[in-house]
């Protein structure tokens, strides 16, 4: 009786002890991903195009605005497109739809698109924890305007193609 008494409170401290180690390394873990998520987003050059000022300040704007959106405007054959503010726009999606997302969109220059389908599932996911970690913040960015109509602020304006040969 005494044995098993012991047993059974030994076997209760083992069970608290897994259950108190449990939770913090769910939370490094948690914690290592939405840092993986950063990593990606800041080699991914995803920043470039979608955070004010950060290739002429050298990447010196801090985390917290980063992906803002910008009213910076890419002009081209295909009219004017504007990088969108994806703080606001993550804090829309899952991490699900965000998967299936990023290997079928396809949207106007110069946004790279084809490089999101080169994105592992789980770097996706990561990418996803990092940016909703921020959370939304920030207004939208201004709205596509089609070919032949002019954008008001500042653009960044592309050459027509050369003619096919
Ligand atoms: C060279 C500039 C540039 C870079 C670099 C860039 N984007 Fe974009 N992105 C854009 C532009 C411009 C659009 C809008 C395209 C349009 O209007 O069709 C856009 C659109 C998007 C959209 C669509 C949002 C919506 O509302 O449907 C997503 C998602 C996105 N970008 C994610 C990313 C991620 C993630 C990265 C980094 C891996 C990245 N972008 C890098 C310029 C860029």
């Amino acid at each position: 009786m005494r044995t098993f008494l012991l047993t059974s409170a030994a076997a209760v401290l083992a069970g608290l002890s897994l259950v108190a180690s449990a939770a913090p390394s769910a939370k490094a873990d948690q914690a290592s991903v939405i840092e993986r998520g950063r990593y990606l987003v800041k080699i991914g050059g995803c920043n470039d195009c979608h955070t004010v000022n950060y290739g002429e300040t050298g990447g010196k704007v801090p985390p917290a605005q980063w992906l803002t959106g910008s009213p910076l405007g890419w002009s081209g054959p295909w009219g004017t497109t504007y990088a969108p503010n994806l703080r606001n726009y993550f804090s829309r999606v899952t991490a699900d739809q965000w998967v299936k997302v990023a290997h079928t969109i396809e949207t106007r220059p110069p946004m790279p698109w084809f490089v999101l389908r080169d994105f592992s599932e789980p770097d996706l996911r990561a990418m996803h924890a990092f940016i909703t970690s921020l959370g939304a913040t920030g207004g939208e960015s201004p709205a596509y305007l089609p070919p032949g109509r002019k954008a008001n602020g500042p653009v960044v304006l592309f050459p027509e193609p050369p003619p096919a040969k």
